[in-house]
C-alpha cells in the first residue's frame, strides 16, 4: 500500500501539546475523610492541607508544571548579587515582549503593585481598572486611593454573551475623569484577562480607547499583565483583523498602547514564583527602584533567584506558543461545554484560565450574605476532594467601614493550573459538579465565626448555618 493513497487524518481532537516525564502521585480521600477535613479547616479550603485534596483548582496561580527547558534554565542560572547574566535574559524577553524600558523584577505580582501604588498613589486618589483583582484592590487603598471598577454591564452578567466580556466601559471612564479630575487619578489599570469577572478577555480595541482617553488626559496607562497570553490568545480568535498574527504579536501590540504593567510571572510566567513591574518612565522607575531595593533587594534580582528569573524568562515565551494556547483554552472550554450541556449556570463563554459557577442560580436558595458560593464550592470538596474558590461576598463583600454589601456575582472558580491535569482529572471533574448540582436544594448557607480585617477569605473560620 502506497503512503500517498491515504486520505490524510483530520481531527477536531486538541491533545495535550506536552508528554509527562515526571509525575506527582494523587492522594485519594474518603467523603467521611474530607467532612472531618474541611470541618477542622474552619469549612475554609484556603485552610485545608493540599495532600488532602484529590484536584486542586484553588489558583492557576504558581501551581502549572515547568518544562524541561525551564529545568534546564535554571541549572545554568547565574546567582550573582550584582548584573546577573540571569537578569539580562529576563530583561530581554520582556522588553521583547513588552517593549518596556524598565524591568523591575519581584518576588510575585503583588510585590509589583506594592511598589507600583506606593509610589504612585496618594489618599484621596482614584484608581479606575476594568475590575481589580483583589490583591491589587487591597493594595490601591492601603495607599488610601479608592479602586474603581468600570467593567461594561455584561461583565457583571454571568449568562450575558459577549466575545470581551472583560472590557472597561470607556463612558465611564470618560465621566470619571471629569469626576475627580485627571490630577487624582495617578494611573488607569486594566487586567487582561479580567480575573475577578470571569477570566474574559479585553479586545485590542478596548485596550486601544483606554489608552486614548488616558494620554488625551496626560493620565499614565498600565495593565495588570498576569494572563496577557492568554488575552492574547481571544484577540486572535475573535477579533476581526488578528486571526493571522501570532499571538506573540499581538501581546506586542497589547503592551504598546500602555505605559508600563505589572505581572505575576506565577501566571503566564509559566513559573512557581516571580513576577515584575515594568514601565517606560525613566523618573518613575528609578522611583520604584528604591522602594525595590528596601523591599525586595537589589535591582538586577529583585525579589527572585536568578533560577527564578531563567524559569521566567523561558516561561513568557513557552506561554505564547499558539499550540500551548489552543490546548489551554480549549480544556477551559471543554469543562464548560459539559457543564452547559448539563443545565449548569456558568460564566459565558469560558475564560482563559477558569471555569466559574454561578453560584446565584445555582443556590437561588441561598441569599449572598449566607454566602452560597462558599457552600456550592464546599459540597464539591466534601463530594469529590476539589478545591475552588469563592469569588462572592467573603471576598469582596466587606467595605473599608467595616459594613458588609453583597459581592455583584457570586461565583466558585475552578482556576486550572497550566499543563497539569489531563483530560480524564476534567471528566472526573464535571461529575463531581453534576453531582453537586443535582443534590444542590441540601446544600445550606454559612456564616463567618471569624475573620481578620483585610483579605479575610484567606484565613477566616466559618460554620454551616444550620449547624451551628
Ligand atoms: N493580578 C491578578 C489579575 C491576579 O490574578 C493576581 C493573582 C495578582 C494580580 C497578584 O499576583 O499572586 O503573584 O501576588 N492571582 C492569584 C489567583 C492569587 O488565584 O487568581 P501574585
Amino acid at each position: 500500500m502506497e503512503i500517498s493513497s491515504l486520505s490524510p487524518f483530520k481531527t477536531d481532537t486538541i491533545i495535550e501539546p506536552f508528554r509527562i516525564r515526571s509525575v506527582e502521585p494523587i492522594r485519594f480521600t474518603t467523603m467521611e475523610e474530607r467532612e472531618q477535613l474541611l470541618k477542622e479547616a474552619g469549612y475554609n479550603p484556603f485552610l485545608l492541607k493540599a495532600k488532602d485534596v484529590v484536584i486542586d483548582l484553588l489558583t492557576d496561580s504558581g501551581t502549572g508544571a515547568m518544562s524541561s527547558k525551564q529545568w534546564a534554565g535554571m541549572l545554568e542560572s547565574d546567582e550573582s548579587y550584582a548584573g546577573s547574566s540571569s537578569f539580562y535574559k529576563l530583561e530581554s524577553a520582556v522588553q521583547d515582549i513588552t517593549g518596556f524600558k524598565h524591568l523591575i523584577p519581584t518576588h510575585q505580582g503583588r510585590a509589583a503593585e506594592n511598589i507600583f501604588f506606593t509610589t504612585i498613589a496618594k489618599k484621596g486618589d482614584v484608581i479606575p481598572s476594568n475590575t481589580h483583582f483583589d490583591t491589587t484592590r487591597a493594595h490601591v487603598e492601603h495607599a488610601g486611593a479608592e479602586a474603581r471598577d468600570l467593567v461594561i454591564d455584561k461583565g457583571k452578567q454571568p449568562q450575558s454573551d459577549h466575545a470581551f466580556k472583560g472590557n472597561m466601559n470607556l463612558e465611564k471612564l470618560q465621566d470619571t475623569i471629569r469626576e475627580v479630575g485627571s490630577e487624582d487619578i495617578p494611573v488607569i489599570m486594566i487586567t487582561v484577562t479580567n480575573n475577578s469577572g470571569g477570566g474574559q478577555p479585553v479586545s485590542m480595541a478596548n485596550i486601544k480607547g483606554v489608552s486614548e482617553i488616558a494620554h488625551k488626559h496626560n493620565i499614565p496607562f498600565f495593565i495588570d499583565a498576569c494572563r496577557f497570553a492568554e488575552n492574547a490568545w481571544f484577540i486572535k480568535t475573535r477579533e476581526d483583523a488578528f486571526a493571522d498574527k501570532k499571538p506573540i504579536e499581538i501581546a506586542q501590540e497589547m503592551f504598546s498602547y500602555a505605559d508600563g504593567c505589572t505581572m505575576s510571572a506565577k501566571k503566564d510566567g509559566m513559573a512557581n514564583i516571580g513576577g515584575f513591574l515594568a514601565l517606560n518612565s525613566d523618573e518613575l522607575a528609578s522611583e520604584c527602584r528604591n522602594l525595590e531595593i528596601l523591599t525586595e533587594g537589589f535591582p538586577t534580582y529583585g525579589g527572585m533567584a536568578g533560577y527564578d528569573m531563567e524559569a521566567v524568562a523561558q516561561g513568557l515565551y513557552e506561554a505564547l506558543d499558539p499550540d500551548y494556547l489552543r490546548y489551554r483554552i480549549r480544556s477551559i472550554s471543554y469543562l464548560g461545554d459539559k457543564l452547559t450541556e448539563a443545565g449548569i449556570p456558568i460564566v459565558q463563554p469560558t475564560g482563559g484560565h477558569a471555569v466559574y459557577l454561578d453560584a446565584k442560580q445555582i443556590l437561588s436558595h441561598i441569599p449572598p450574605t449566607e454566602y452560597p458560593a462558599w457552600s456550592f464550592n464546599n459540597a464539591l470538596y466534601l463530594l469529590g476532594g476539589i478545591r475552588g474558590v469563592e469569588i462572592g461576598t467573603v471576598m469582596f463583600g466587606k467595605q473599608p467601614d467595616g459594613s458588609e454589601k453583597p459581592a455583584a456575582m457570586e461565583l466558585v472558580r475552578l482556576a486550572f493550573p497550566r499543563r497539569m491535569y489531563t483530560q480524564s482529572h476534567v471528566d472526573y471533574l464535571a461529575e463531581v459538579i453534576i453531582s453537586a448540582y443535582e443534590q444542590r436544594k441540601k446544600l445550606e448557607g454559612y456564616k463567618i465565626v471569624d475573620s481578620p480585617d483585610v483579605l479575610r477569605h484567606f484565613s477566616a473560620r466559618l460554620k454551616p448555618i444550620k449547624g451551628s
